[in-house]
């Protein structure tokens, strides 16, 4: 704290991100990244792009990723106006807090959701109220509708639960609500859901949000991108322009493009992480674990009778690190992002030496 600070500086929470480990012999299994490589087609245009170029701005309408998105849902008359880009979904989706949802009314999202929305709210000093989701961590759209709401956010599947709240009920919750923008999160979609953007033609109030950084894995590039109404894709570009006008640099256009396209690569390693995901469920559940149904790149799973934090801290100390919340609701939970099959092998192998070792908590 300082006096230089503004109010606004001295009352945030800043979000705090997972830890990203300096060691290199860890099995890092806590912020959801990718274990197979980006797409071979994306390395050779950033390679490409090395050069002398670098001299020169970058295109700061990021126009040939935004040609490249609306190609690839053309079939849902999307167009590069319906398409907004960022340097991490993190920033599009700051953007779209700013933009979208400063209103008199307060923001809803779920209580155990993404935690940078709160600190967005902070920021924008934006009034939320967080709903709950039902005992089984599951969201009901009706918590969502007959209420007044500034607007509308939620991670589909969630963050960091991984459960999924079908199409026709993202319709019912964005029909339901006409006068405010519903922002659909779908960072991990590619995992395990249908995508909302079909929807993006007949709704002008939702955005869609999806990132690079978990199915594309360039979680190290930054590009982020949202979909939606091009009313809603030009309060977008008014923040950006008044705030960074080149949010995406010289290669992350370049390789973002080329991974968009490289639709091969992204089958392929997308259904080596969802097989690898079915192996890690079934292998927890043999141990014990109660695992909640995972629409994405990672499990949330909790032990009946062995605290969330004791087993995290023993899986660290073997050079394991798995993500654990202190928040109550979900303090008995480890997330645990997909790995490898050797990475998963070893996490299960870890699990199951200290369950027989550990005394049981409850
Ligand atoms: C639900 C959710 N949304 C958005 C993001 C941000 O992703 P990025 O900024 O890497 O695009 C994450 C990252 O983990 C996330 O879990």
């Amino acid at each position: 704290m300082s006096k230089f600070w503004s109010p606004v500086v001295s009352r945030l929470t800043p979000y705090t991100p997972g830890e990203q480990p300096k060691l290199s012999k860890l099995v890092k299994l806590n912020t959801n990244e990718n274990p197979y490589g980006p797409s071979p087609l994306a390395l050779a245009a950033m390679s490409a792009e090395l050069g002398d170029n670098l001299r020169l701005y970058p295109n700061p309408d990021a126009e040939p990723l935004k040609l490249a998105l609306a190609e690839q849902n053309a079939a849902h008359g999307i167009t590069p106006a319906h398409v907004f880009v960022g340097n991490g979904s993190d920033e599009v989706l700051a953007h779209a807090f700013q933009a979208l949802m400063q209103h008199e009314q307060a923001i809803l999202f779920p209580d155990i959701s993404y935690s940078f929305y709160p600190t967005y709210c902070g920021l924008y000093q934006i009034a939320h109220r967080m709903v709950p989701l039902a005992e089984d961590f599951t969201l009901r759209v009706d918590d969502y509708l007959n209420t007044p709401a500034g607007g509308i956010i939620f991670p589909n599947p969630n963050a960091p639960t991984g459960c999924l709240l079908l199409l026709d009920e993202v319709e019912r919750l964005v029909a339901g609500q006409p006068d405010c923008v519903v922002i659909v999160d779908e960072a991990y979609v590619d995992f395990g859901g249908d995508s909302a953007i079909p929807l993006v033609a007949r709704y002008p109030n939702l955005l869609v949000v999806q990132t690079l950084s978990k199915s594309r894995s360039l979680a190290g590039l930054r590009v982020g991108f949202a979909i939606g109404h091009p009313d809603l894709i030009t309060a977008l570009e008014r923040v950006k322009n008044s705030f960074n006008s080149y949010p995406l640099d010289r290669m992350a256009i370049v390789g973002a493009t080329a991974a968009i396209k490289d639709q091969a690569h992204f089958d392929k390693t997308r259904q080596a992480v969802i097989a690898s995901r079915e192996h890690l469920v079934g292998g927890l559940a043999a141990l014990g674990f109660d695992v909640l149904p995972s629409a994405a790149n990672f499990v949330f799973a909790r032990h009946p009778r062995h605290d969330g934090a004791k087993l995290a801290a023993r899986l660290r100390a073997d050079g394991i690190i798995v993500r654990h919340f202190g928040s109550a609701r979900i303090a008995q939970f480890l997330r645990i992002t997909v790995g490898t099959d050797e990475a998963c092998q070893a996490l299960l192998d870890a699990l199951q030496a200290h369950l027989e070792d550990m005394p049981v908590d409850f």
